[in-house]
């Protein structure tokens, strides 16, 4: 899941290089949504008319879902070409996730995409915050069973968890913020990272496990630097009870 920036300026070159990296990942499926670096910035006529132009010469659609055995991520377009790079989620992109995760399967972990982060730990980072009604998105998504909100744009990976006395949910849900992956544009003191997120197999039943992976310069590799442990609550539906 690559939660967008996947480019500085939008332009064809770089979407192309963009692809090639996504290609060389070599993974059985991939969702990509834009960023605000992913709308042309300085061409006026084409971020008017044609904002996703380039994106979609590469990548199949600026929203998506996947949906497997173990999975369903329902990734949104949070970008908005009046805007410079403010995101804006919409009552619709709410109640059209809530559509899609009304359609999980038990034992799916459940995750939307937004590129703009729903929550921020920072003060300095409030005015990044994705706009709209978040609130009731928050309140709506973990009615309707989501587990996990990634995000990215502000360049800082964390871990936060979106219920407590602000935001009384229906059940636990986190939001899960992408640092920095392979850019050089990174925040002071801060390292590429991604996030690995571990679900099912030999992890105990419910558990989540998002694990930071860094990057470090001088063994020019990723290396696992933190890992947080989710427990969502889910178990196994109860077989129906036996009368002889
Ligand atoms: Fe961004």
């Amino acid at each position: 899941m690559l939660s967008g920036d996947i480019t500085q300026r939008a332009r064809r070159a770089q979407f192309r290089a963009a692809r090639e990296f996504v290609d060389r990942l070599n993974t059985p499926s991939t969702l990509v949504i834009p960023g605000n670096h992913d709308i042309p910035l300085f061409n006026l006529a084409a971020r008017l008319f044609w904002p996703y132009a380039n994106f979609l010469r590469e990548f199949p659609s600026v929203s998506g879902v996947h949906d497997s055995t173990r999975l369903l991520v329902v990734a949104l377009n949070t970008t908005r070409p009046s805007r410079h790079k403010n995101g804006v989620l919409s009552h619709e992109q709410i109640e059209a996730v809530v559509a899609q995760l009304s359609q999980a399967r038990p034992g799916q972990l459940r995750v939307v995409v937004t590129h703009q982060p729903i929550a921020v730990e920072r003060a300095e980072d409030e005015h990044d915050r994705l706009r709209g009604p978040l609130r009731e998105a928050m309140q709506r998504w973990a009615e309707a069973g989501a587990d996990l909100v990634l995000g990215g744009h502000i360049h800082l990976p964390y871990v936060m968890p979106l219920f407590g006395a602000e935001t009384p949910l229906k059940r636990r849900m986190w939001a899960v913020q992408a640092g920095t992956s392979v850019s050089q544009r990174v925040r002071e003191g801060i390292p590429n990272s991604v996030n690995l997120i571990r679900w099912g197999g030999v992890l105990p039943l419910g558990l989540c496990l998002i694990e930071r992976w860094d990057y470090l310069a001088e063994a020019r590799a990723f290396a696992r630097a933190r890992a947080t442990a989710l427990d969502t609550g889910w178990l196994p539906p109860e077989p129906p009870a036996f009368s002889p």
